[in-house]
């Protein structure tokens, strides 16, 4: 299969690396021309474009000009390629265009972790109205991961969840590190029989990650800011999560 993929960045390159490991012809355009292999016309003729541009975001508020802009010069040059949306989007985005075959399908792999992650994505999550643009991207994937449909909506809600339960869980460990260290008790033997709890797991649970406390990197601080911004427009109360975003705050300013 033919596929294209807008955003030359660590998602990009790392789909690129693990659709082209599977055999398919991938071809990647860059806005920055020293960072572009391919140029526009050689994705838009591609059976499945991926948009992989950054949506950088701060209080909530994400700037989604890029993906605008991708979209629309995919329009412009006439493609009929299925457009599958990786870069993280506010809940609703993908409806709101006025676009058959697009399907949002969130990305999880971690900076440090980018080309083994994408070359095992465990469960693929397509959000999508159209069939065609799902058995495409199912066929893209065939044999990588299990591919699960949903509605867009459905996997922009289930990016954000994931990552923000993610953060939550962090924290929770931060909180418990932190009442053990009140009470003189060893972290380390409680965090060990708690990660024997299937219902917990063994995730998360580091202290001191990278040389710092709390959750960091690109995705976690952004979609749980995002979380919070998309209950606060549904009218549904943050306040578990403005908690988490707290405690976060001065863990990683080491108050
Ligand atoms: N990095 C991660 O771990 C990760 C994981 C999951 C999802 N995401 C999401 O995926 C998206 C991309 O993230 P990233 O980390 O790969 O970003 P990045 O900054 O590493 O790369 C983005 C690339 O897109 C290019 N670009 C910008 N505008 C463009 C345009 N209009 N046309 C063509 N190219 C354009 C930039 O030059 C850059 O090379 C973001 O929305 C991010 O939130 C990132």
């Amino acid at each position: 299969m033919k596929i294209g993929i807008i955003g030359n960045g660590v998602v990009g390159q790392a789909i690129g690396a693990a659709f082209a490991g599977m055999g398919h012809a991938v071809s990647i355009y860059d806005i920055d021309p020293v960072k572009s292999p391919a140029n526009l016309a050689d994705v838009a003729a591609s059976d499945l474009a991926f948009v992989c541009v950054p949506t950088p975001g701060k209080g909530g508020e994400l700037d989604i000009s890029a993906v605008w802009q991708a979209i629309l010069d995919l329009r412009l040059s006439g493609s009929n390629a299925v457009i599958a949306i990786k870069s993280t989007v506010p809940v609703g985005f993908t409806d709101s265009l006025p676009i058959d075959d697009i399907a949002f399908t969130p990305e999880f792999l971690s900076d440090d972790t980018a080309f083994d992650d994408a070359a095992r994505p465990g469960p693929v999550i397509v959000g999508t109205r159209s069939d065609r643009a799902y058995s495409v991207i199912s066929a893209a994937y065939a044999g990588i991961g299990d591919v699960m449909r949903v509605a867009p909506k459905e996997a922009e809600i289930i990016k954000l969840a994931t990552n923000t339960y993610y953060a939550a869980k962090v924290v929770f460990h931060n909180i418990v590190y932190d009442l053990a260290r009140a009470h003189g008790a060893d972290y380390e033997a409680i965090k060990s029989v708690l990660a024997t709890d299937k219902r917990i797991g063994d995730s998360h649970n580091v202290i001191h990650h990278k040389g710092y406390r709390g959750y960091g990197g690109k995705c976690l601080p952004k979609d749980a800011e995002q979380f919070r911004a998309c209950l606060g427009a549904a009218g549904i109360s943050s306040a578990v999560i403005d908690a988490v975003i707290e405690y976060n705050r001065r863990l990683r300013d080491g108050a």
